[in-house]
This record gives C-alpha cells, structure tokens and sequence, in this order.
C-alpha cells in the first residue's frame, strides 16, 4: 500500500486526506494547528462540513504536527497550505516555504511532491526547487518528482466536488508530470490533463479565479449604472441569459470573499509587475469589487435619506460574516468591510451568522430583528434566504438592503419596508 501524506488540513487538504484514504492509502496529514490534529484525530471534522464530517468516521487516517511521523514513509507528499496576501496585497508565501522547508528535510528519494495551493506562475520553479536543492535534492533531475495540480474544490458545492471535478498537472520535469498525473487519476473519477510544464499549470489556476473576479467585477459596476436608471440587473440578467452563446450569467453582490477570488488576482498582478507588465484591467477589477461592501452602505445612506434619518446612531443588523452561502468560512468576507464601515459612520452594528458563531454579537435572528430597524443582508445562507418575511414587519424593520439579490423584493415592498438590493433599480 503506498503512503500519501497530506499537507494542511483546510478546506482544501482534509477532503482530498479523506479522497486518498477511500482510495486505499495509507494517509497521513501533516499540520501546524494542534487543535485541529487532535480534533482529526478523534475523527470530528475542524471544518462545517457534513459530508467531510462522515467521511472522517469512516476512514483510517494519522494527523500530526511532527513531519517525521510521516514525510520519511511517504511516496506522495501533496501540499495544501494557505497562500494569503499581505496588507499590501503582495503574495505571502511564508507558509509554502516553511512546509516545503521542513518537508524538504526528510522526504525521501524520488517521493512525488505536489503543491496543491494557489500560486503564481514560476513559484514552484524559484521558490520551491530552491528549497528542495538546500537539501541535495535536484528536481530537475527527478530526486523528487515535483509538479503542480492546482485545487478547484468549491466548499458547499454538492455537484462538482473533489471526486469529479478535472484536474491539470504540470511537472518540472515530463516524468513528474506524468507521477502526479498517474496518482490523481487513482483517486478521482474525472479527466487529469497534463501541460507542458509548471508555469502553465500555475496560471490556468490563476486565470480561472481571476476570470470570475472580472466577471463578478463587470457585473457590479453594471449593476451601479442600473442602479442610477432604474433598471433591475436580476431581470436584464435573466434576458442576457436566453442568449444560447457567447453570454455567462454573473450576479452582483456586497462584495467578493473567500481565500480565492479576492486573493489570487494579486498573485499574478505582483508577479507580472516583477516582470514588467502592468495588470490594469485585473487591477481595476480588484477595486470594483472591493468597493460593493460601501456600495451597500450608500444604498442604505439612500434610503435612510428617504425617511430623514442618519446612518449615525442608527441600529443595523448584518446577515451573515460568511463569504458565501452555507459555508463557515469567512476569510475575506466582505461583512467585515460592511461592519466596520457603518461602525466608524457610527452605527450600532447587530451580527448574526449561524455558520460563524464566534463573530455573531446577538444570540440568533430573532434578537437581531428586535434590535434592529434596518438589516443589510451580506451573506446568502439559507437561513436568510427563507426568513419568514412577515417577522421584517413585526419587528419594525424599515429598510432592507439586500446584499446577495436573494430576498423577495416584490413581498418586502409590499408591506412598506424600503428595500434595495445591489443593481435592482
Ligand atoms: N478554500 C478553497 O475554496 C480553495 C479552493 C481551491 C484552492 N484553494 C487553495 O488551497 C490552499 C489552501 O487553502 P485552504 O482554504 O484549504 O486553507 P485553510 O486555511 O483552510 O487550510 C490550510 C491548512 O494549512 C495549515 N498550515 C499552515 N501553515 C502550515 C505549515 N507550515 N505546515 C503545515 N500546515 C500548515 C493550517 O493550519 C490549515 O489547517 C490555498 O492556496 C488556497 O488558495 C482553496
């Protein structure tokens, strides 16, 4: 039975562990976070995750802290640490080297690595060969066997998961290319393609997540304009759509979250400038996007001018600190932008999510609707979508400004709430 040792234990790393461990390997996952090893441990996921949840009673896996538990016995090391930016935006590859560091310590001869974490084009080449040849070990040469495979894994999303979603691999040298592309086609059920090389792999990843940033970006600024003729985006959207070519439905929102999108464009944006090259077009993206959680406290100032009220003082309740819906994850949501926004206006900001607890300064949503008279919704949790809309009119909400385009704007309307969602008119 062959090892596979599993580096970082995300939302990325504990599916693909559980993946492995289905498939017959012995696995082990080697982390920073001792609270979450102990967690896996006893088999209970540190992730919101029923699926994943399930999985973790069902298999056999070791977690640990200690790379000699398990990088020395492995025959396939598989990297999925964060890649974050830093406060300017740069790439921060601290915790790719450190893992590549201490793994590079005792990996053994021709053991397949494979960094799985978003980076940008050439990382692995200057940043990780490097790390590996301090050790004697030259990859050019196939002492290891190191090549990319972008993650595309979607938390939450049912229909394209791990197990059936493509993948692309490309080795630093042909024959780590075809290693790493032999092992993801052992474990999942879709096709595995093969680049040319490195470089070619690690930007097909940046160009799919910076696709949607664009995309999402082109939408909200649509949706700004719509705003001020009056237009409804959602319905223009919809017409858009009947055309069968040449058109993608994107939604406007409060702003773009999450350890990918609002993260990844940066990474080629940096690299390119070292480079030489100016990312106007991805730069501008970036600053449409970052702009909506303000956006939606303009359509609340708006409103609030409607019925000769301020935004100071006033009792606002956010719906949702997660970046997206139904997930527990809230690295870079823009709830965060929104909180902190109407706080410094002066606001008392109300909180709840009921995927991220510890964010949340109210017990639950009906003591949100008590203490609030106008709501933002942020994040498009089922719990929001479906709320019982006449509890809006019992509670005295006057203003709705619906962040995600998921509440029924007709119905609000109707009982003399003032709603506006992002680029409906
Ligand atoms: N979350 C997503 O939806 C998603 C999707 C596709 C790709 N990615 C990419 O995958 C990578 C991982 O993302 P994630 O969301 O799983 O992150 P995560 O924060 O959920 O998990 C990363 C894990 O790595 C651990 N870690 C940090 N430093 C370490 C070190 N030096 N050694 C060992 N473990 C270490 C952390 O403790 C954590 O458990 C990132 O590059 C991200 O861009 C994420």
């Amino acid at each position: 039975m062959k090892t596979v040792t599993v580096v970082g234990l995300g939302y990325v790393g504990l599916p693909l562990a559980c993946l492995c461990a289905e498939k017959g390997y012995k696995v082990y996952g080697l982390d920073v976070d001792k609270d979450k090893i102990d967690l896996i441990n006893k088999s209970i996921s540190p992730i919101e995750d029923e699926l994943i949840a399930k999985k973790l009673k069902n298999i056999k896996m070791h977690a640990t802290a200690n790379p000699t538990d398990c990088i020395p016995n492995s025959d396939v090391v598989i990297v999925c640490v964060p890649t974050p930016v830093d406060k300017n935006n740069a790439p921060d590859l601290t915790a790719l080297m450190e893992s590549v560091s201490a793994i590079s310590k005792f990996i053994k001869q021709n053991t397949l690595l494979v960094i799985e974490s978003t980076i940008y084009p050439g990382t692995v080449e200057e940043i990780v060969v490097p790390i590996l040849k301090k050790q004697k070990f030259d990859a050019y040469k196939n002492d290891v066997f190191v090549a990319h495979c972008p993650e595309r894994i979607d938390p939450g999303n049912r229909k394209w998961a791990i197990e059936n979603l493509p993948r692309v691999v490309g080795g630093i040298t042909k024959e780590a290319s075809k290693k790493a592309a032999e092992f993801y086609r052992s474990i999942i059920e879709a096709d595995v393609v093969e680049l040319s090389s490195v470089k070619a792999a690690e930007a097909t990843k940046i160009m799919e997540n910076t696709f949607r940033d664009v995309n999402i970006a082109f939408v909200n600024e649509m949706a700004k304009s719509f705003d001020k003729a009056g237009i409804d985006i959602i319905e223009v959207i919809k017409g858009a759509s009947t055309k069968p070519f040449a058109f993608m439905p994107h939604y406007p929102g409060a702003g773009v979250g999450g350890h990918c999108i609002p993260i990844d464009p940066y990474y080629l944006i940096e690299k390119a400038k070292q480079i030489g090259f100016n990312h106007q077009f991805l730069s501008l993206a970036r600053e449409i996007n970052n702009s909506m959680p303000h956006y939606a406290i303009e359509l609340l100032e708006n409103e609030l001018k409607k019925i000769k009220k301020s935004i100071k003082s006033a009792k606002v309740g956010v719906l949702g600190l997660a970046y997206k819906a139904n997930v527990d994850d809230a690295r870079e949501s823009p709830a965060f932008g929104i909180i902190n926004a109407l706080k410094t206006k002066g606001a008392d900001v109300f909180v709840f999510d009921p995927h991220v607890k510890k964010g949340s300064n109210v017990k639950d949503l009906d003591e949100l609707l008590n203490k609030s008279d106008y709501l933002i919704l942020a994040t498009d949790h089922n719990e929001f979508k479906n709320i019982d809309l006449a509890k809006l009119k019992k509670q005295k909400i006057l203003i709705v400004i619906d962040g995600r385009n998921c509440l029924d704007k007709e119905k609000i309307k109707a009982m003399g709430i003032l709603y506006h969602g992002i680029g409906r008119g």
